[in-house]
Formats: C-alpha cells, structure tokens, sequence
C-alpha cells in the first residue's frame, strides 16, 4: 500500500533553512515505528544498529542486506509521516560501486525506504555520485562509523586532535559535494560538529555530537532505557522501559502462577455444552462473543 508520505529529503533539508531541527529514531519493526511516527519523529533510521539491539550481537558488521530488507519493510507498513531510511550494511557497498548501487537500489525498491545511509567520508564520493544519479537519496555518516570498529581500535570519540578533527571537515564536505542530503555526525567534539553545521547547507543529524546539530538521533532501545547493557555517556533515557517490561512480566508469572490470569473478562465459553450431560451446564454465551476479537488477532470465534 502505498502512503502519501509527508517528510521527505526536502522537507529535511528545509527544516534546517527554517532553523527548525531534525528528530530521528531508530525502529525495526511496524509496531514501534507506528508509535515513534506518531509521536512526531520526523525520520525513522532502520539502523543496523539492530546487530546489536535485535541480534544479539557485539557491533554490526554480520547484519546483511536482506535484514535490512525484512525491517524496512516492517517500518514502512508501520510509519505514515516520517521519512524511512535504510541503513547500508558492513560491505554491500564498500568493494564495487556498482554492486553499491544495486544493493542501495534493492533498500528501496524491496525495502521500499524513501533513502539509505552510508558510512565514509571523501573515498565514498565515487559511489555516493552514482547513486544520487540513479535516483537513490544518500543519507552520509561520519565521525565515529561503527562499521570501522577494528579500524578505529573500539568504539571511540573521533576528531578530538586538529588533524583528525579537519579530515572529518573535509569529509563532510566532500558528502555535501557528492550530493548527500544529510549528514549523520557521530562521536566527534561539539565545536568540530558546530564547525561542520554551520558550513554545510543540508542538515547534520547527531549522535553523541553535541547540541549544535540540526537535529539529533537516538537508537529507540536507547532512548526507551530498555537497553540495559550499557549506556554510554551520550544517551539520555527519556523513560525505563526496560524496568517496565521486568515488572509487568513478574506480574504476569505471579497471576499465572496463582491461577488469577485468565479471569473470567478473559475467558470465552462455548455457546451450549460440548462433552455431554455429565459436563458443568454452562452460561449462555453474550452476543459479542461472535465479534472478531480485534487488537492484532483480527479474527472471529
Ligand atoms: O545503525 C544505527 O542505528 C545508526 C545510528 C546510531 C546513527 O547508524
């Protein structure tokens, strides 16, 4: 089904002419992209972060293009307004360009994303040129590029000494140049972040960059406190999910456990009595007990 979709790369890079800024969330499946959507994000990262917080795993080089596929695809049945962009994984466009564009092209036809995101900086230029030429809006990602975990030595703040802090710069420029329409800044010192904001015309997204940005993303499990392993210094918990979840599902044991769930208001009965005479007599049943149940079930009794 298609949706008349209202953010687009447009939108976002006029936000930034306005001095409106830019809020971006991670989402990997239609429920909570639903829910992020309507609560006003203005683009949903299908990150491949998702290693790590619906994986399991320790970074995110082993996602593949097809995971990426299969929650695109999720996130847009579940988003109306917000812009969706899929994340290019670890190698679908590092080794040939046109194997890059290709795979790009995939994330929105299959995935059907509105944009995809790459890390790199000046070296992508080539491939981000080609697919900005095929029709393919490109979402670039420098700073501290999670993909270049072994590279980098661990997960660390990039661009602190001057000459890092300008090969960043250069790279930004060169993405602003290639025709990105955005730029996600990661792990880098609020004044390079400032710097780069104030010099380039389309929107800088920050993670752990600063206030400067025109606008910034969190990963949901982040930003929802629900992932508990750790939380690094750039996150801010805007609720404890995690905690929530904990407690609800101990109350669920204890009444399971007790015999208390399901109660009666949970509870369907047949409408005569199924195994004969010997069995309880049973109620009559209530008329709405022939509507569909609804919520996600869907289905009738
Ligand atoms: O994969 C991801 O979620 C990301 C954001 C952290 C920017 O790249």
């Amino acid at each position: 089904m298609s949706k008349n979709r209202q953010v687009t790369t447009t939108t976002l890079r006029r936000m930034k002419a306005e001095g409106q800024r830019i809020t971006m969330v991670t989402a990997y499946d239609a429920t909570m992209a639903k829910l992020v959507d309507r609560g006003g994000a203005d683009a949903i990262l299908v990150g491949d972060s998702l290693g790590m917080v619906i994986q399991g795993r320790e970074n995110t080089l082993a996602v593949s293009l097809d995971d990426i596929i299969y929650h695109t695809q999720a996130v847009v049945r579940g988003a109306e307004r917000a812009h969706v962009i899929a994340d290019m994984p670890f190698m679908t466009y590092q080794a040939d360009p046109m194997e890059a564009v290709k795979n790009a092209g995939r994330l929105l036809k299959e995935g059907g994303a509105q944009s995809v995101k790459l890390e790199g900086g000046k070296a992508f230029r080539p491939v981000i040129e080609r697919m900005v030429r095929s029709g393919i809006p490109v979402m670039g990602h420098i700073g501290l590029t999670p993909q270049s975990v072994h590279a980098m030595g661990g997960f660390k703040i990039q661009g602190r000494d001057a000459a890092n802090a300008n090969r960043i710069f250069e790279d930004a420029r060169a993405l602003e140049d290639a025709g990105c329409y955005g730029i996600v800044l990661e792990g880098v010192p609020v004044e390079l972040s400032r710097m780069i904001t104030e010099s380039l015309s389309i929107p800088t997204i920050g993670i752990g960059a600063g206030v400067e940005c025109d606008g910034q993303v969190l990963v949901i499990y982040d930003l929802l406190g629900m992932f508990e392993d750790f939380v690094p210094k750039f996150v801010k918990q805007y609720a404890q999910m995690g905690e929530g979840v904990r407690d609800a599902v101990a109350a669920y044991k204890e009444e399971v456990q007790a015999g208390t769930f399901p109660a009666e208001a949970h509870t369907f009965h047949a409408k005569e009595a199924l195994f004969g005479p010997r069995e309880v007599k049973l109620e009559p049943a209530p008329a709405e007990e022939d509507e569909p149940i609804g919520g996600m079930y869907g289905v009738s009794v």
